[in-house]
C-alpha cells in the first residue's frame, strides 16, 4: 500500500480523482452555458438576469480552480481540454437560449445536476477518508441548494 503526499491511499485516490475530474468537466459545461445566458438573454428581465448570471459564472470559475487544485493536491492531473470536458460532464451544452425564464430553468437544471454529482463525490471521498474533498464539495452543495430555491422563486 502506498500513500500520496497527504497520507491518503493512492489506489483509493485514483477513484476520487476520476470523480473530481468528472465534476470539473460538469462545471466547465455549466460555466459556458451560464456565460451564454449572460450574453444572450433578452426581454424585460435583462437588467436583473444579465448581472445575476455574471455573478454565478464568476463563482463557478473560482470553484473550477479549487476543484482542479484539489485534484493536484491528491496527486492527479486535472482535465484541461474541452474534448475531455465534453466526454466526462454530466451537464449538456445549452445553445441559443434567449428567453429569460428558459435561461433560469437552464440554471436550475445545471445546479441540480451539480448538486447530485457532488453528493456522490462527497460520499465516495468520505468513504476513502478524504474528508478534505468531501468538505470542499459539501460547501458548494449548500450554496447551490440555496441558489436553486432563489432561481425557482424567480420562476414563481
Ligand atoms: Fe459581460
Amino acid at each position: 500500500m502506498s500513500t500520496n503526499q497527504i497520507g491518503l491511499e493512492k489506489a483509493d485516490m485514483s477513484a476520487i480523482i476520476a470523480k473530481l475530474n468528472g465534476l470539473l468537466s460538469s462545471y466547465h459545461m455549466f460555466y459556458i452555458n451560464v456565460r451564454g445566458y449572460h450574453w444572450n438573454v433578452k426581454g424585460e428581465h435583462f437588467f436583473t438576469l444579465h448581472p445575476q448570471f455574471e455573478e454565478l459564472y464568476t463563482a463557478l470559475q473560482i470553484q473550477i480552480d479549487e476543484i482542479a487544485e484539489r485534484i493536484l493536491t491528491l496527486g492527479g492531473t486535472p482535465y484541461h481540454a474541452y474534448s475531455d470536458f465534453t466526454q466526462h460532464a454530466s451537464i449538456q451544452e445549452d445553445k441559443n437560449v434567449k428567453d429569460g425564464n428558459t435561461c433560469v430553468k437552464g440554471v436550475v437544471t445545471g445546479l441540480q445536476a451539480l448538486i447530485e454529482e457532488q453528493r456522490q463525490v462527497s460520499a465516495a471521498a468520505a468513504e476513502a477518508d478524504d474528508q478534505g474533498s468531501a468538505d470542499l464539495v459539501d460547501a458548494y452543495v449548500q450554496e447551490q441548494e440555496k441558489l436553486v430555491w432563489m432561481y425557482n422563486a424567480f420562476l414563481g
